[in-house]
This record gives structure tokens, C-alpha cells and sequence, in this order.
């Protein structure tokens, strides 16, 4: 496709929509991003665009149904107006290919996560009267040059993503399949990214990876084991701690969080550099599975029940006070009721803050599609999340509790959902924070006195105005 075609489809208007986890929604930023240099501007809804993305999520089969009924209800747009071009974007167009060509028939394009760069030229093909794809995973591309348009932005909070894919192949989940390979983007464009959104008046930005702790920068090129880096390379190369403490440093009026660690990977240095600087939150997300290690063996998670309970020792011993949240699967292949119940007794032991918590669904192609049968039943499987399920709100609730009459420092991110007349942030440990407006601002970091606790969420009053750190 030529740059004259390509500068013919010009102040056209972009719709996006995003599933799954933060890091599709950053995507969609660098996608936004890569259009709006080609012309296309952000339309307002999906009535007023003239090409729709939606960016998918493959993670768990009903994050495919919900994408599949959207396209259903896209059709009938798509009749009122034949011009319009509908892309799927993101994991399920990774994970289907050009089966979601052959199976729905309203898709123009199909791009995966590492081929966005070339949208505008897919688009194009589409105006020339192809239906395009391309789904080429990559070793290298990161998007670290490319400047993100913040979608939907409360102008408060903000991600940045520090590296791309996952080499780890849990045998549950489709990522690695869908975001191919490990790659770590150059510190030097994340700090970048830091500054120019403090500079835009942001106050908290989150660090996005997969697995955060296996971040390994070098100097570029696809990522290799430390130990087979040269001398001169491990000398240069920057690991999740340091990068931790360059952005921490770099922006020391900001709050840093990151997610997601891994309890293989995650390190005592990494625990002590968040110690060190006031600005980084005390809040690690760290996702266990299973409380079982037979579970975990199966899930090839790499670690055990009892490495799991000592990555929470390690980190209360440096931070005792430190939010620490979870991800469970309940149902996974071959789990039985003895196993279920260390998942709960794990969980009563760690007292999470918050989990998220899922049934386990089978996602073809992965190694435990292909070496277990789902042999949990959908019934039991609802049982022993619903068990998760309250176990975890009650621990949320018990320590929420445990904070009334306590003082937080809250970052305001905006109105809260339920009434125009409070505010809405979140402490320092990701406590979720409800308090009238007063005379306090949006983006203000204020000291909140904690007066009543639901399961999610701490509704206090504002004391003062505070420095950020
Ligand atoms: N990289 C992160 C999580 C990525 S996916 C990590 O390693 O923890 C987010 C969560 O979805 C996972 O932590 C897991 O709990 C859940 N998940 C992934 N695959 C799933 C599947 N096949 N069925 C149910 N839940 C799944
Ligand atoms: Fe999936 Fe495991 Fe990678 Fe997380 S670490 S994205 S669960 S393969
Ligand atoms: Fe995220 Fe879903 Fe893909 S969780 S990485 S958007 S499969």
C-alpha cells in the first residue's frame, strides 16, 4: 500500500474498545497512538466512528463469548452503515487467526498484539476491498519509541508497560500464546514515559509486565538468561529492581506501582527498594493459584505451597504493613477436595487483602488442554469458587474493619460511582477509598480517617491536605 493511499483514509474517526487486563488497555493507547499519526481522530461513541477495534481478551472462554455477542450486536450497525470497518484486535485475534475471518463474517481486520504498527496499512487494504490480517508474533517489538494517547483517562493515574509477552507457559493459560515471547522495553523510554506524564500533570503511574520480576534489559534484542550475557552486558543491564528504583527516583512526586510479580521471581531486592522510597506503594500483587503444591505442580507455577508462604514472610518481614492481593483458579484439572482445602487454608494464612478469583476454563492448545482432561465438573467447580469467594470477603471485610479510626493517605482519582458529593481514591495499599468532596481537589493527596469498611471499599472523612511524600 502506497503513503498516498495511506494519506487518503486522513481525519477519519477511530472508535476502541478494550477487554481483559491492563496491559490490552495500554495497548490500546499505542494503537491509538499509531492511528491518530495516520490520521484518525477519536470518535466519541461507536454511532460516530468509522472504523471500530475492538481489542480482545482470549483468557478464559467467557471473555470470547462477550467479544462474540458484541460482534453480534456490531452487525446490526454494520447494516445501517456499510463503510464502516470492525477489527478484532488483541488475544482472541492472535489466538483464532484467520478462523475468526472464516467465523465472522462483519471482520475487516484481524491484528495481533505485535502487529499494530501495521493497522493503518491494514485499514487501508480493507479501503482497497480485502478483508486484512496480520498476526505475526515478534522477538523485539516493545512500542518503547511510541508516545501512548491515554484513553478514558481520569488525567490522575496512568499505565506504562515495561515489557511484553511470557515465557513462564503456566499450563492453564493462553498469554504465552497469544503475546509470544518475553521482551523487555528500554529503561531509558520508560523513565521517559514518567516524566512526560508527570509533566502532564499525572500523579500515579503503574508498571505493567506479565511477570515484572523476570524484567531483564541489556541493551536490547531479544531477551537472554543473565548467566549468558557477556561480562560487559550483565555490567549494563538493569533488572525489575533497579528499573523500580530509576522511575522512583526519576519522578519522586509521583506514586509507582507495578504489577504482576511472580512468587518464583519475585526478589528481597525488589521488597527493599520499595521500602526505600516513599513513593513506591506498599502493594504487590501476587497471584498464587493453588494453596496446593501437587495444584501447582500440575499448573507448572514453579514453586510450592510453602515457597509461596515464604515470599510472604520475606515480604512483611521488610514491609509488615504491605497490601499483598491474590489470583486463584478453583477447579483446576484433576484438583481434589483435599486440595481445594489447602487453596482456603492458604488464604486464611496469607489474609489478602483482595483476590481475584476464577473457575478454571480450558483454553485450547495449552498443556493442560492437551495433557488433562477438564474432569472437574462445572457444578463442583461453582462450589469451590463460591467457598473462595466468601473466605475472600470475609478476610476483605475483617481488615478493612481493622482500619476504621486509622489515617490513610488517599490519591483523589475522581467522583465516586455512587454519589457527585465524594470523592473516590485508593491508599497507599490499594484499599479502594470513599470521602466527601469538602473543599478538597481531584489529584490531591489527602489524610483520610477511616470511619466504617464494606468488603471493598474504606468510607471515611478528609482530615487535611497532604504533601505527596
Ligand atoms: N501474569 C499473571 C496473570 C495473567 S492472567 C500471573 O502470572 O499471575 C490473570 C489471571 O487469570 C491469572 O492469574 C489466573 O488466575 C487467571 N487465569 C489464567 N488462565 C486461566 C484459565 N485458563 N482459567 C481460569 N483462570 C485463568
Ligand atoms: Fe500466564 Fe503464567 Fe505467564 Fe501469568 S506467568 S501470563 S499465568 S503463563
Ligand atoms: Fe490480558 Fe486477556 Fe490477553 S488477560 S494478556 S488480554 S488474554
Amino acid at each position: 500500500m502506497n503513503t498516498e493511499t495511506i494519506d487518503a483514509i486522513k481525519t477519519r474517526k477511530l472508535y476502541i474498545e478494550s477487554y481483559g487486563c491492563a496491559m490490552n488497555f495500554s495497548d490500546s493507547e499505542i494503537i491509538a497512538s499509531i492511528m491518530g499519526e495516520h490520521g484518525f481522530i477519536q470518535a466519541t461513541d461507536e454511532h460516530d466512528a468509522d472504523v471500530i477495534f475492538l481489542n480482545t481478551c482470549a483468557i478464559r472462554d467467557n471473555a470470547e463469548q462477550r467479544i462474540r455477542e458484541r460482534l453480534k450486536h456490531l452487525r446490526a450497525t454494520k447494516t445501517k452503515n456499510s463503510d464502516l470497518i470492525i477489527g478484532v484486535l488483541g488475544c482472541m485475534a492472535e489466538r483464532l487467526k484467520d478462523k475468526l475471518l472464516e467465523e465472522e463474517k462483519l471482520v475487516d481486520v484481524v491484528a495481533g498484539p505485535d502487529s499494530y504498527r501495521e493497522l493503518p496499512k491494514l485499514v487501508a487494504e480493507v479501503d482497497d476491498g480485502a478483508r486484512a490480517i496480520n498476526v505475526l508474533l515478534s522477538r523485539e517489538e516493545t512500542y518503547g519509541d511510541l508516545n501512548p494517547v491515554r484513553l478514558n483517562s481520569n488525567g490522575i493515574t496512568a499505565f506504562i508497560s515495561i515489557m511484553r509477552g511470557c515465557d513462564n507457559m503456566c499450563s492453564f493459560c493462553v498469554v504465552p500464546f497469544t503475546r509470544g515471547r518475553e521482551r523487555s522495553r528500554d529503561p531509558e523510554s520508560i523513565v521517559k514515559e514518567a516524566i512526560d506524564l508527570r509533566d502532564q500533570g499525572y500523579k500515579e503511574i503503574t508498571l505493567l509486565g506479565q511477570n515484572v520480576d523476570s524484567y531483564l534489559w541489556f541493551g536490547g534484542g531479544p531477551k537472554k538468561e543473565f548467566k549468558k550475557l557477556s561480562v560487559q552486558e550483565q555490567e549494563l543491564s538493569v533488572d525489575f529492581a533497579d528499573l523500580l528504583e530509576k522511575v522512583a527516583l526519576a519522578a519522586p512526586q509521583m506514586r509507582i506501582r507495578y504489577s504482576t510479580s511472580h512468587p518464583r521471581d519475585i526478589t528481597e531486592k525488589v521488597v527493599h527498594v520499595m521500602a526505600k522510597y516513599p513513593n513506591i506503594c506498599n502493594y504487590i500483587h501476587l497471584p498464587a493459584q493453588s494453596g496446593n503444591s501437587r495444584v501447582l505442580d500440575v499448573m507448572s507455577r514453579n514453586y510450592t505451597r510453602e515457597w509461596y508462604m515464604g515470599k510472604i514472610e520475606m515480604i512483611r518481614n521488610i514491609i509488615p504493613d504491605c497490601g499483598i492481593s491474590c489470583d486463584i483458579i478453583a477447579g483446576f484439572c484433576t484438583e481434589t477436595e483435599e486440595e481445594h482445602a489447602d487453596t482456603l487454608s492458604l488464604m486464611e494464612w496469607s489474609q489478602f487483602d483482595f483476590s481475584y478469583m476464577y473457575m478454571y476454563s480450558e483454553r485450547p492448545g495449552t498443556p493442560a488442554a492437551k495433557k488433562f482432561s477438564d474432569d472437574i465438573p462445572e457444578d463442583v467447580k461453582k462450589r469451590r469458587l463460591q467457598e473462595i469467594i466468601a473466605l475472600q470477603n470475609r478476610i476483605s471485610k475483617q481488615k478493612n474493619e481493622a482500619r476504621i479510626g486509622k489515617i490513610c493517605t488517599v490519591l483523589i482519582e475522581g467522583n465516586s460511582k455512587k454519589s457527585a458529593d465524594d470523592w473516590v481514591g485508593r491508599n497507599d495499599e490499594n484499599n479502594v477509598v470513599v470521602f466527601p468532596k469538602d473543599t478538597f481537589q481531584k489529584g490531591e493527596f489527602v489524610n483520610v480517617l477511616i470511619e466504617k469498611a464494606t468488603t471493598t471499599t474504606l468510607i471515611g472523612k478528609g482530615v487535611s491536605k497532604c504533601a505527596p511524600f
